[in-house]
């Protein structure tokens, strides 16, 4: 599932007057509007930062340089470090660990241990929360607690630029499974499906660490330390193309909680989840959410070089084998207006509003 993509949002009324240039493989972005975001609208300012997509932006660098990866152990009822309004962001890794791009966050102990919740309601949505870092290969463990309502999805995903994925993903019907999976370039390779790891105690009860272990050669998911799941590079390559259909580009981790059982939502999103959302759930009553609760996310970078102590991102290059971009170290900025500071906003709040409403409502998803 494209979880990141299929937040909802109430702003859907705000798209119908307005109409932005959308950017794809064959309609790259304009020189006046060069980057191409995450959610497929052409743009400047923070359309340039966290999820452009360099191949259909103006050119391959219109994107900012993406943030390199840097090993930490977050914990994330540290708020300090989270920018609560991603329209704020322009670009600086070192200022924020990670962002809201959409919906509520929370401080909660009501588990008795400190966590922060995010949260979800019928009239706001979900909750998504990005890092500002990429990982370029790496081992990357999140310890969280599901809901444990149908309908309502927990992930724990990382996504490229290029939509190369890897998800943790928790259909809130079934508290002792989780659920594993990886997409190229947005695409389901074809010997792979969704994989369903069973037998974990209670996910909403207790906290798992659910791991990501990504390297150039194999990708390997672990519960608690255990393997439970294996998928070798060499086993994704398409053999009638040649092409290898592998995540292999810099990616940024994704917290978030989703409404997939909603009536805007198809049929069969619906169905994975559990069916609908009943909002009259006596959790929901007494709390006034929806949520999950995350409480830290350990992250050792497995970068194939290393890089000079002055990189500060990864950039995109040509392809370097068949279909698959070249990516190399850069030490030019990150960050918007070549790092100096700059008022929030520059007129684009209302654009980028906009941009996210009209994605959410187009939101599609792939099993
Ligand atoms: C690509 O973008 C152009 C320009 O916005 C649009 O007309 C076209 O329908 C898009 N193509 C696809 C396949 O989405
Ligand atoms: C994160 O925590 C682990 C375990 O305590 C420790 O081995 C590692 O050095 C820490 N990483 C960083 C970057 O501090
Ligand atoms: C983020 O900030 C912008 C600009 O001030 C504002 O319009 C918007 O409502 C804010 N969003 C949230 C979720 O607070
Ligand atoms: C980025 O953030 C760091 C930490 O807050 C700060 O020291 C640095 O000056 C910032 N860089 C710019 C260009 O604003
Ligand atoms: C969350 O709790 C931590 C300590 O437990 C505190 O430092 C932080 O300020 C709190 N954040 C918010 C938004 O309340
Ligand atoms: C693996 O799973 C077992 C329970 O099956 C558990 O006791 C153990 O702590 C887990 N972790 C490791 C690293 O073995
Ligand atoms: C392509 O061939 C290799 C080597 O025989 C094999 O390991 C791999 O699984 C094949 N790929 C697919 C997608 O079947
Ligand atoms: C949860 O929903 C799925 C998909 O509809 C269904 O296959 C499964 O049986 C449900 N699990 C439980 C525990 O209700
Ligand atoms: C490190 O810097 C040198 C000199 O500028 C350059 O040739 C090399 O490609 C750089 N390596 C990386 C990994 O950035
Ligand atoms: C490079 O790879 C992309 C997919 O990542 C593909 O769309 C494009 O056609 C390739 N370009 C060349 C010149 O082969
Ligand atoms: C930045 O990279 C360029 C090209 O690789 C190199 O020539 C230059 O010396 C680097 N600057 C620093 C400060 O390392």
């Amino acid at each position: 599932m494209h979880s990141s993509l299929a937040l909802l949002v109430p702003l859907l009324a705000v798209l119908t007057s307005v109409s932005a240039q959308t950017c794809n493989q064959t309609s790259l972005c304009p020189s006046t509007a060069p980057c191409c975001s995450e959610y497929g609208f052409c743009g400047s300012g923070y359309y340039c930062l966290g999820g452009c997509n360099p191949l259909y932006s103006n050119s391959l660098d219109s994107c900012k340089p993406n943030p390199i990866c840097e090993s930490a152990n977050y914990t994330l009822v540290d708020t300090s470090r989270i920018l609560t309004n991603y329209t704020y962001f322009e670009g600086n890794a070192s200022e924020y660990d990670w962002v809201v791009e959409e919906g509520t966050i929370m401080n909660t102990t009501s588990s008795g241990e400190a966590a922060l919740a995010l949260l979800l309601t019928e009239n706001g949505g979900g909750t998504l929360m990005s890092s500002t870092r990429y990982v370029h290969y790496g081992k990357i463990t999140t310890r969280l607690k599901t809901g444990r309502w149908a309908g309502v999805v927990t992930a724990a995903i990382t996504m490229s630029s290029i939509k190369d994925e890897i998800d943790w993903e928790f259909p809130g019907n079934q508290t002792t499974t989780g659920q594993t999976n990886y997409f190229w370039q947005g695409v389901i390779p074809p010997q792979t499906a969704g994989v369903t790891e069973t037998g974990l105690s209670d996910t909403y009860d207790n906290f798992h660490d659910y791991t990501v272990d990504w390297s150039p050669s194999s990708l390997t998911f672990l519960v608690d330390g255990n393997v439970t799941r294996t998928i070798m590079a060499s086993d994704c390559v398409d053999n009638s193309t040649g092409v290898s259909q592998y995540p292999n580009t810099p990616s940024r981790i994704q917290l978030s909680i989703w409404p997939a059982g909603i009536s805007s939502e198809p049929e069969g999103t619906v169905e994975w989840a559990g069916g609908m959302i009943n909002w009259n759930d006596p959790d929901y009553v007494s709390a006034g959410h929806f949520y999950a609760l995350f409480q830290s996310v350990s992250v050792e970078c497995n970068d194939p070089v290393a890089p000079n102590a002055s990189d500060t991102g990864y950039v995109y290059g040509p392809n370097a084998t068949l279909d698959t971009p070249s990516i190399t170290f850069s030490n030019t900025t990150t960050e918007l207006n070549g790092g100096a500071m700059i008022g929030a906003g520059l007129g684009g709040v209302q654009g980028f509003l906009v941009a996210i409403s009209i994605m959410f409502a187009l939101a599609v998803h792939v099993f």
